[in-house]
C-alpha cells in the first residue's frame, strides 16, 4: 500500500512509520518542519513538507504522493500534557479544519481509505454532559470522516485510542521525571477509570486497520482494563524504585490544572472486543502495569 501519514513525525507517527515500512508499505510522512526530513527518511519514509491548515499546499502534497491510504494523526498539543482548556485550542482547530483539508485532499487524490486517530476520552464523552470545545472538535473530526464514507467518497475508519503511554511518549517521560523529583502526588479518593493504550499496541492496531477494518467502523483501541491515575503513579513509583507518592486533596489539581484534572477523573471503562474480533488484534501489554514494567525492564 501507498500510505500518506499526516502526523508522521509525532509520538505515534514515528513508530507507525517504522511499522508500516517494516510491513512493506510505501510511506510518505507529512511534517511542517524541513529539518525533520533527514530523520524521517532514515526511517524509510518519503517526506512531504506542508501545513495541514494550508489547504492548497496540503492538497499538492497529498496529490504528489498519490496514496491509496491516508492516515490522520495530527494534533498540536503541548509536549507536557495540556493543563488548561486554552492548551487544546490549536488542536481543536486542527481537528475541525485540518481534518476537512486532509479529507478533501485524500478524496481529490482518489485515495481509497482514510483512517483517523481519535481520542477515546473525548470521543466517548456524553454530549449531554460534556459540551466543551475539545469534545465538539473530536466529534466533528469523526463525523466528517464517517459522513464522507456514507457519501461513498472514501472508506473512513475511526480508531479511538486510549491515552498513550510507554517509551517515547512525552507524558510518560514527564511522569517518570516528576516521580523522581517526588513532585507527582496521588489524589485523595481517586476513582478514575482511564482508557489507556501502550504506544506499541496503538501502532499495531493501526497497521491492522489499514485493510482489515470494514468501512465506516469505529474501534476503541484500549488496554484490557482501565486504570486510575493513582494506579499509574504507584506503578511508576514501584518500577522506578521511588518513595511512595504523596496524597493531595482533589480540589488542588482542579485548581492548578483544571483540564488535566478533568481528564484524570474520567471513568470510562471502554471495550477493545470489537478490535480484537474484527482486526485480529491483541494488545501485547493488556494492562498498564505490564506495559510500564516492561518499559522499565527494557530501559534498565
Ligand atoms: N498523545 C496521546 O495520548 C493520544 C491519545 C489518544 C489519541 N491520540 C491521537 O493520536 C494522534 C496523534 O497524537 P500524537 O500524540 O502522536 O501527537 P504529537 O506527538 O503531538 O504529533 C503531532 C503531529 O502532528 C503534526 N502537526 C501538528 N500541526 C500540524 C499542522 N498544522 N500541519 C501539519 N502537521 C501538523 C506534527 O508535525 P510537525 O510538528 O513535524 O509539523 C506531528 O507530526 C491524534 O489523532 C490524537 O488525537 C493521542
Amino acid at each position: 500500500m501507498n500510505v500518506f501519514l499526516a502526523g508522521g513525525s509525532g509520538t505515534i507517527g514515528i513508530p507507525l512509520v517504522r511499522a508500516l515500512v517494516a510491513a512493506g508499505h510505501q510511506v510518505t510522512a507529512l511534517t511542517r518542519v524541513p529539518a525533520k526530513r533527514e530523520m524521517l527518511e532514515a526511517l524509510g519514509a518519503s517526506v512531504a513538507v506542508a501545513d495541514a491548515l494550508d489547504r492548497d499546499a496540503l492538497a499538492g502534497a497529498v496529490a504528489a504522493a498519490n496514496p491509496t491510504h491516508v492516515i490522520h494523526q495530527l494534533t498540536a498539543l503541548p509536549k507536557q500534557a495540556p493543563r488548561r482548556a486554552i492548551d487544546i485550542e490549536a488542536t481543536n482547530h486542527l481537528r475541525i479544519d485540518g481534518t476537512r483539508n486532509l479529507l478533501q485532499a485524500a478524496i481529490a487524490a482518489h485515495a481509497r481509505r482514510f483512517i483517523v486517530g481519535s481520542f477515546a476520552p473525548l470521543a466517548g464523552s456524553n454530549p449531554a454532559t460534556v459540551s466543551d470545545a475539545a469534545a465538539a472538535a473530536v466529534r466533528s473530526m469523526e463525523s466528517q470522516v464517517l459522513a464522507a464514507t456514507q457519501q461513498g467518497l472514501i472508506e473512513g475508519v475511526v480508531l479511538r485510542y486510549g491515552m498513550f503511554y510507554g517509551p517515547g511518549v512525552p507524558s510518560t517521560a514527564a511522569l517518570v521525571q516528576l516521580m523522581r523529583k517526588r513532585r507527582l502526588p496521588i489524589v485523595h479518593g481517586d476513582r478514575g477509570q482511564l482508557p489507556l493504550i501502550h504506544i506499541d499496541d496503538a501502532v499495531s492496531a493501526t497497521v491492522l486497520a489499514l485493510d482489515g477494518a470494514p468501512p465506516a467502523s469505529t474501534y476503541e483501541i484500549v488496554d484490557d482494563h482501565p486504570a486510575s491515575m493513582t494506579e499509574i503513579v504507584t506503578t511508576v513509583a514501584k518500577c522506578a524504585g521511588s518513595a511512595p507518592p504523596r496524597r493531595v486533596p482533589a480540589w488542588l489539581p482542579r485548581l492548578v490544572a483544571p483540564y488535566l484534572a478533568r481528564m484524570m477523573a474520567i471513568r470510562m471503562p471502554l471495550s477493545n472486543a470489537r478490535a480484537k474480533a474484527e482486526l485480529g488484534w491483541e494488545p501485547k501489554y493488556p494492562t498498564v502495569q505490564q506495559g510500564l514494567a516492561q518499559m522499565f525492564r527494557h530501559a534498565a
